[in-house]
């Protein structure tokens, strides 16, 4: 991840083609949503996102995945239930009655990636899972709300992890959003925390995956031996949500916002 580099301001015409790869992220993943039920398994999940990959002739963005000596992402999808932070790798897990589970998706089409990610209940689940839930996604929501040309780059982490705060929750600092476009993770790093004010200036045509991880408890990570999976230390729930966003002339654009999606 060359996340040092300068940050890359897409033309017209690759912006029309990121466009239409997130559109399909939008799109498979209100697919995948419909999909989460108890007895559901993690790997069903996979593969009915392999299957929509498939059908509408996009290309996986993320299996084959190999940042930084790990071993190749081995699925076109990360689900990661519970303490699971990011990066579950899906398999036999059967989703449980009030379970929440992490949907991270991504593909591209024309050498261009979306990235895009959701946490849903499995069932039924209790008041304060439902409040993580409901907080990890209006830090989103601020953060985009705070994205405009002229805005700072730690500006966007600022207001996730005021937001999350405020609520008594913490937010995961070793994984952060990040620049996206002709590669999955392009400059530059954006952590969910900071002071505001620093970094650099948001142009028009720079495009952005955004993405709090909040966990009730405390923000230390905790990896699996997979080398993939990422929990909470303490054992605590973590929730996740995810965008593609362009940078306007006066605003933001929500790339992989398809009707009915977060
Ligand atoms: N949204 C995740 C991220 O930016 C996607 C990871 S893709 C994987 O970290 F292949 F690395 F799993
Ligand atoms: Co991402």
């Amino acid at each position: 991840m060359a996340f040092g580099e300068r940050i890359s301001i897409k033309t017209r015409s690759e912006i029309v083609s990121m466009r239409e790869s997130a559109r399909h992220v939008g799109e498979i993943l209100l697919e995948l949503r419909e999909l989460v039920r108890p007895g559901v398994t993690t790997g069903e999940l996979d593969r009915a996102a392999e299957k929509a990959i498939k059908d509408r002739g996009v290309t996986s963005s993320f299996k084959g995945y190999a940042p930084h000596d790990l071993p190749h992402y081995p699925a076109v999808l990360c689900v990661s239930v519970n303490d699971e932070i990011v990066h579950g790798i899906p398999g036999p897990r059967v989703l449980d009655d009030g379970d929440i589970v992490s949907l991270d998706f991504g593909v591209s089409l024309d050498g261009f990636h979306g990235d895009s990610a959701i946490t849903v209940p499995v069932g039924r689940i209790d008041a304060e899972k439902q409040r993580l839930l409901n907080v990890t996604r209006e830090c989103l929501d601020l953060a985009i709300e705070t994205m405009a040309p002229g805005k700072r780059l730690s500006d966007i982490g600022h207001v996730v992890e005021r937001h999350a705060e405020d609520a008594g929750y913490s937010v995961v600092r070793v994984f952060a959003g990040h620049g996206i476009g002709r590669q999955l993770h392009e400059a530059p790093w954006i952590p969910n925390y900071g002071r505001p004010g620093r970094g650099p200036r948001l142009m028009p045509g720079m495009v952005f995956a955004i993405e709090p991880m909040v966990d009730v408890g405390g923000p230390d990570v905790r990896m699996l031996d997979d080398e993939w999976t990422a929990v909470t230390a303490d054992g605590s729930l973590s929730a996740h949500f995810e965008h593609t966003i362009l940078i306007t002339d006066d605003g933001a654009d929500i790339l992989t916002r398809v009707s009915g999606s977060h």
